[in-house]
């Protein structure tokens, strides 16, 4: 079925590159319990495909060839039944901690929103931003600048490198300290080659990491990133950000920063080039 759900995904979903990451958001797993991937098909031809993780649609797509016969409507009633026989009282669109497509319907994508809300659906709390930065071609995004920016944090005694394949004791740290979806990320992060996590440490202890492509692997998002609070105010932040970019630019022209907490944070570090915003919908089941 991947090849075909693939292929569909990639002329279905015209705000997200959801093929790329086709397998991931249909089969692969997330930080809790399992995911179940839905087909429709006309004939033998598919014509559309979803999956359900929990309380959450991951994806959700329909060939546009075939739209306005019913198609979406069964995929979707089939995603609302799924959540409601494994005890969910709720349903969200897209944005499952760990593996998401987006954090939720890019607010562009105004039929799907429309659709949805026919359905029962509504729009729910404020939208979520994600931010582009180009990381080729910037003058702030270069292996030289990672060099500078950690001589001047190691003057106060902090280490910057790369993450090991094997580094667990930093999955336990974050679970620790941030808990969450995080150290799920950061792992799929670290099987990477190289991995996409970079660490700061100071006399052993983790003080703080950021990492790329552990959730929408081969997409080149950022995230998740965390600094340990008394840490913070240090430039951490700074130089294990331009680290990621730099590992970033080798693949893409731009990163996209994923769901983000402080906008001026990364304007100021690498420069927002522009701002993807997201609606998160739901539906009482
Ligand atoms: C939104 C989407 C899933 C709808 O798929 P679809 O197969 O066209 O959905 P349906 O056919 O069930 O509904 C579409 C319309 O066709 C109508 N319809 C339903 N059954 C029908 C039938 N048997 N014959 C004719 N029309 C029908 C519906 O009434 C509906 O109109 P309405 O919304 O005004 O009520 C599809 O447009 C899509 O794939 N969009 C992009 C995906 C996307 O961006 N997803 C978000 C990120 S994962």
């Amino acid at each position: 079925m991947l090849p075909a759900a693939t292929a569909l995904l990639a002329g279905a979903c015209a705000f997200d590159r959801a093929a790329v990451v086709a397998e991931e958001k249909l089969f692969g797993p997330g930080p809790s319990g399992t995911v179940q991937a839905l087909g429709a098909w006309l004939g033998d031809e598919l014509a559309g495909v979803a999956a359900v993780a929990a309380n959450r649609i991951r994806v959700l797509g329909v060939m546009p060839s075939r739209r306005g016969r019913g198609v979406g409507t069964a995929l979707l009633t089939a995603c609302e039944a799924a959540a409601k026989a494994s005890g969910q009282v709720t349903l969200r669109t897209l944005d499952q901690p760990g593996n998401y497509l987006a954090p939720g319907v890019d607010e562009r994508n105004t039929e799907t929103i429309t659709w949805l809300e026919k359905r029962g659906w509504v729009k729910t709390g404020e939208p979520r931003t994600n931010v582009l930065i180009d990381v080729r071609g910037n003058p702030r995004v270069t292996a030289h600048r990672v060099e500078a920016l950690s001589r001047a944090v190691g003057e106060h005694g902090y280490e910057i490198r790369r993450a090991r394949p094997d580094e667990t004791a930093l999955l336990d740290a974050v679970a620790a300290e941030f808990g969450g979806a995080w150290p799920f990320e950061l792992s799929r992060a670290l099987a990477h080659s190289p991995t996409g996590v970079h660490v700061a440490l100071k006399d052993g202890a983790y003080c703080a990491f950021a990492a790329h492509d552990g959730n929408n692997a081969g997409l080149g998002w950022f995230g998740p990133t965390g600094t340990w609070p008394s840490h913070r105010g240090q430039g951490l932040g700074e130089v294990l950000l331009v680290a990621c970019l730099v590992d970033v630019a080798e693949v893409h022209a731009q990163c996209e920063v994923a769901w983000i907490g402080p906008r001026p944070f990364y304007d100021k570090v690498a420069g927002v080039v522009s701002d993807r915003r997201f609606l998160l919908l739901t539906k009482t089941l």
